[in-house]
């Protein structure tokens, strides 16, 4: 039986594979995605991105930051003969393009950029695209109501997060979870603007920050496999500090606004900095190794700061001010679980929040909490009649619901239902396994069941679809039934 569906298991990839070669014959545009069909581009694959941007804070606030020229070359592998190609980008202005070397004419429409290299790059050919482009980038407002992308910051700076589509607001990019590539970003700010000292933080290690006169360019490199939506960066007046934590080179971004404010909030961010490094370690027993290059965390605040929720962006989540120990948690927990693990489509979300959200029951568990199964146990008594039940996480109906509480937490029970059933050995065996057979690769939610399945050597079925499908509570009696199954969506 296992033998079979383990064939099956690989449906949903010939199919993606084959949707986006289909694409990549016309102007390929919209990866597919069942909740942004718009975002992401078929035909090619991209390996690397080096961004250079050049930003001009505004002249007195409230203001909006700009791009002065910038430029994105992206270094991208065809998988299709490709006569032209699209990226996603929101906004902003597009002075020139070139595909190899040579100039290609290029198009808006909508939120892609399409481009038509002077001569059709070949299929399994590689590329590199440069988009020269600028202008003031604008934050969009997700179907949930939430704001990402470009964001204004404080003191004059910015900050962009770019789950789930934000990215494309400053980046032309490929914008779907399963396109990972490295990045190089180099960003230019004047050393000070509205009377405050201005710096850059990024994703990856800091490679070197080139002052120019009044000018100094801030150099991050991310060397590992990053989903676009992980990219981020931050300007501001920060405090930029290097040190070590869980073993790796950790920069730790702090608002200066935030360290004057007195001793309460020293203290917190001072708490919430010395988690960073047993939580890494922490992490790294017990799904292995942390899978990137460096570390760290960025808290953003002060007047004009619009971002209002935690990321987990990669390398360095960004924080909407002092974080609480618990949030630092969830967010390096992504680490492993988001962002080297990545869903390939947006429905599959609960493998990132309930994976988190239940890293946290662990951490706590393991430093003095009550047990994930304690927590699991009370979670269990609230009445079907609860909202606290829906969306099931494996079945969230739309983008507005991406981030409804029941995907953090009724993800998260699924996971100690399954610890219940297989017991911790074949449990903690299942998250490890899983953390490093995909690592820096993408899954969907009937590959967790399969593999679950393995690790157990039995059917869990019945488990998954209980609580990843079914309305209402499981087992509850509420809704009307649950005919869709995990195994029967392989
Ligand atoms: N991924 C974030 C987390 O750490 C959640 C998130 C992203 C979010 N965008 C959001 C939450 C918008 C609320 C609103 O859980
Ligand atoms: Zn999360």
């Amino acid at each position: 039986v296992l033998g079979r569906r383990a064939v099956l298991a690989l449906l949903p990839l010939l199919l993606v594979a084959t949707v986006a070669a289909q694409a990549g014959s016309g102007p390929a545009s919209g990866g597919g995605d069942p909740f942004f069909p718009g975002a992401g581009n078929g035909g090619y694959d991209v390996r690397h991105y080096d961004v250079r941007l050049a930003y001009l804070p505004p002249r007195s606030l409230p203001g909006r930051g700009r791009l002065g020229p910038s430029t994105a070359s992206i270094d991208a592998v065809a998988t299709a003969r490709l006569p032209s190609l699209s990226l996603d980008l929101v906004g902003l202005r597009v002075d020139r393009v070139e595909v190899d070397g040579r100039r290609a004419r290029f198009r808006r429409e909508g939120r892609e950029l399409e481009v038509v290299p002077s001569a059709p790059i070949e299929a399994g050919a590689r590329f590199e695209t440069t988009v020269r482009y600028r202008g003031a980038p604008r934050p969009l407002t997700d179907p949930d109501g939430s704001e990402e992308g470009w964001l204004p910051g404080h003191s004059g700076g910015a900050v962009a997060v770019g789950e789930p589509i934000g990215t494309a607001t400053w980046l032309p990019c490929n914008n779907e979870p399963s396109d990972k590539a490295t990045f190089s970003l180099r960003i230019a700010v004047p050393e000070r603007g509205l009377g405050r000292r201005l710096r850059a933080v990024s994703n990856g290690r800091l490679a070197g920050v080139d002052r120019r006169g009044r000018r100094a360019v801030w150099h991050w490199v991310a060397s590992r496999p990053m989903a676009t939506y992980l990219a981020t960066v931050a300007i501001g007046d920060f405090r930029v500090e290097k040190r070590r934590a869980g073993g790796v080179p950790a920069w730790f971004a702090i608002d200066a606004g935030l360290l004057r404010r007195g001793p309460a909030t020293r203290s917190l961010l001072r708490r919430g900095i010395r988690a960073v490094g047993p939580a890494l370690r922490f992490f790294g027993r017990l799904y292995g190794r942390y899978p990137f290059e460096a570390a760290g965390t960025t808290v953003v605040d002060g007047p004009g700061a619009k971002l209002e929720y935690a990321l987990e962006t990669q390398t360095r989540p960004t924080f909407p001010g002092p974080p609480r120990r618990s949030l630092i948690v969830h967010e390096l927990a992504h680490q492993w679980f988001g962002n080297s693990v990545t869903p390939r489509i947006w429905p599959d979300i609960w493998l990132n929040e309930g994976f988190a959200t239940y890293s946290e029951w662990l951490f706590r568990e393991r430093h003095g909490g009550p047990s994930a199964r304690s927590v699991f146990a009370k979670l269990r008594r609230r009445p079907p009649s609860e909202r606290f039940w829906n969306p099931p996480p494996g079945r969230v109906p739309g983008p507005r619901e991406l981030f409804a509480g029941s995907v953090y937490v009724r993800g998260a029970m699924t996971l100690e239902a399954l610890r219940l059933e297989v017991g911790d050995g074949i449990f903690f065996g299942i998250l490890r396994g899983w953390a490093q057979r995909n690592r820096y690769g993408n899954v969907s939610t009937a590959e967790f069941a399969e593999f679950a399945e393995r690790r157990a050597g039995r059917q869990l079925d019945a488990l998954f679809d209980r609580w990843l499908l079914e309305p209402g509570k499981p087992g509850g009696g509420a809704g009307a039934g649950a005919p869709a199954r995990v195994a029967a969506r392989r």
